[in-house]
């Protein structure tokens, strides 16, 4: 592999082989990151990045797509067979580009959304005043409850009456808990919404049967499909039958041009990946690493928002540590062990401070790794953290993460 980039472009490959062992030697625990297989790597890796192909299976604005049109319409299928979908388009982009055809399919400029703060688990893209989708559209935030930390569905329907919002996003980029997709539609119908549902982060589970579904309940599903569904970079939107045209012209021309066509045999092969028992054992083992390893951190003494989990990742309010989000990640870093700050609902912290730091177990199941190996970096995670000033303990734990890290190998590339 990289032999001929090796030969011609020495700057790049020095910095795709440092990447390469930085994910080799680290341990990933940052809940939207994961490790692809060689084969979605080698068709992503494949010529098919050489050809337009604007347009859809049968209708498209260039020549020569005969083997693309196969392979978007495998893909189609294959993703329609996993989530039990009626129409599925395979173009998007990025699970931002999804949510934006969405938008652009059913909302004028200024109509009302309601989707979940992005301090409360939400999206940029769910009407944060910093994306396009809070300028474009009034976005009504949805806040958690304050005593449990999880969605208060009367409140909700309550928030939904008082203000009308024409579309309600479900969906999370930091929730630990499931989501009642059912209870959102019954919101969505009392106001006459249309219901949204973003499952980038939870698609890997529901495509396992883990995480209850969000069908038939949903208008619209967006996800991305790189995080628990472990495929390339990049985007994917369900709907109902009704919206099929709909959603494809905003998707292209609407606000995407050529395809690419690289990423979606890629995607093809994710979802045939995804379609496999081995892949349902394997959501299953990130539900109980997940689990085991945010039991191990409270019996260390830390607080876990919601006091748990029931799917890839949970947040951990750091207040009674007496640490910041940003000063974890950095300790954390320094023992090769790979997270992210991130608010906990109601933080006094900025964005770039936060209360909490959020931990995933996807990319570390991937790997091989079980509920033994969670208690092992749950002890990391609390001796590095109780060790932030010293160096010398920091050291010791980094050469602890690395032999364990060597243990459970990612992609054996000889570089
Ligand atoms: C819930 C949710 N929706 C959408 C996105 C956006 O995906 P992308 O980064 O591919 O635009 C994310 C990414 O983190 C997410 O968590």
């Amino acid at each position: 592999m990289f032999e001929h980039l090796k030969k011609e472009d020495s700057e790049v490959f020095e910095s795709i082989k440092n990447e390469v062992k930085r994910q080799e030697e680290n341990l990933e625990l940052i809940a939207s990151e994961n490790y692809v297989s060689r084969a979605v790597m080698e068709a992503q890796g494949s010529p098919l990045t050489n050809k337009y192909a604007e347009g859809y299976p049968g209708k498209r604005y260039y020549g020569g797509c005969r083997f693309y049109d196969e392979i978007e319409k495998l893909a189609q299928e294959r993703c329609k067979k996993l989530f039990n979908a009626e129409h599925v388009n395979v173009q998007p982009h990025s699970g931002t580009q999804a949510n934006m055809a969405v938008y652009f399919s059913v909302l004028s400029p200024g109509d009302t959304i309601m989707g979940m703060h992005l301090s409360h688990g939400g999206h940029l893209s769910h009407g944060h005043p910093t994306s396009f989708s809070g300028r474009y559209f009034y976005t009504v935030p949805i806040e958690l409850d304050r005593k449990t930390g999880r969605i208060d569905y009367d409140t909700l329907m309550k928030l939904a009456k008082k203000n009308k919002p024409k579309l309600i996003v479900a969906g999370a980029s930091a929730y630990s808990r499931i989501i009642d997709f059912k209870k959102f539609r019954e919101i969505c119908d009392s106001v006459g919404a249309y219901l949204m549902s973003d499952i980038a982060h939870i698609a890997g589970l529901i495509a396992a049967g883990i995480h209850p579904s969000p069908f038939p309940y949903s208008d619209f599903v967006t996800s991305t499909t790189h995080k628990t569904l472990r495929g390339p970079r990049g985007g994917l939107l369900m709907c109902r039958k009704e919206f099929a045209e709909l959603v494809d012209k905003n998707i292209f021309p609407g606000i995407q041009g050529g395809p690419l066509m690289h990423v979606i045999a890629a995607k093809a092969v994710a979802f045939g990946e995804a379609l496999t028992p081995e892949f349902k054992q394997y959501q299953k083992q990130v539900v109980k690493n997940s689990k085991t390893l945010a039991e191990e951190l409270i019996k260390k003494g830390f607080d876990i928002v919601t006091g748990g989990t029931d799917n890839h990742l949970f947040l951990v309010d750091l207040r009674r540590k007496n640490i910041k989000g940003k000063d974890a990640q950095e300790i954390l870093e320094k023992v090769s062990i790979a997270t992210n700050k991130n608010s906990i609902p109601f933080d006094t912290e900025k964005p770039f401070i936060t209360s909490g730091i959020r931990l995933g177990t996807p990319a570390v199941t991937t790997r091989g790794m079980k509920e033994k190996e969670m208690l092992k970096i749950a002890d990391f995670i609390g001796r590095a953290l109780d060790a932030a000033e010293d160096e010398g303990k920091l050291k010791e734990i980094k050469k602890e993460v690395l032999e364990l890290s060597k243990k459970f190998p990612v992609y054996k590339i000889k570089l």
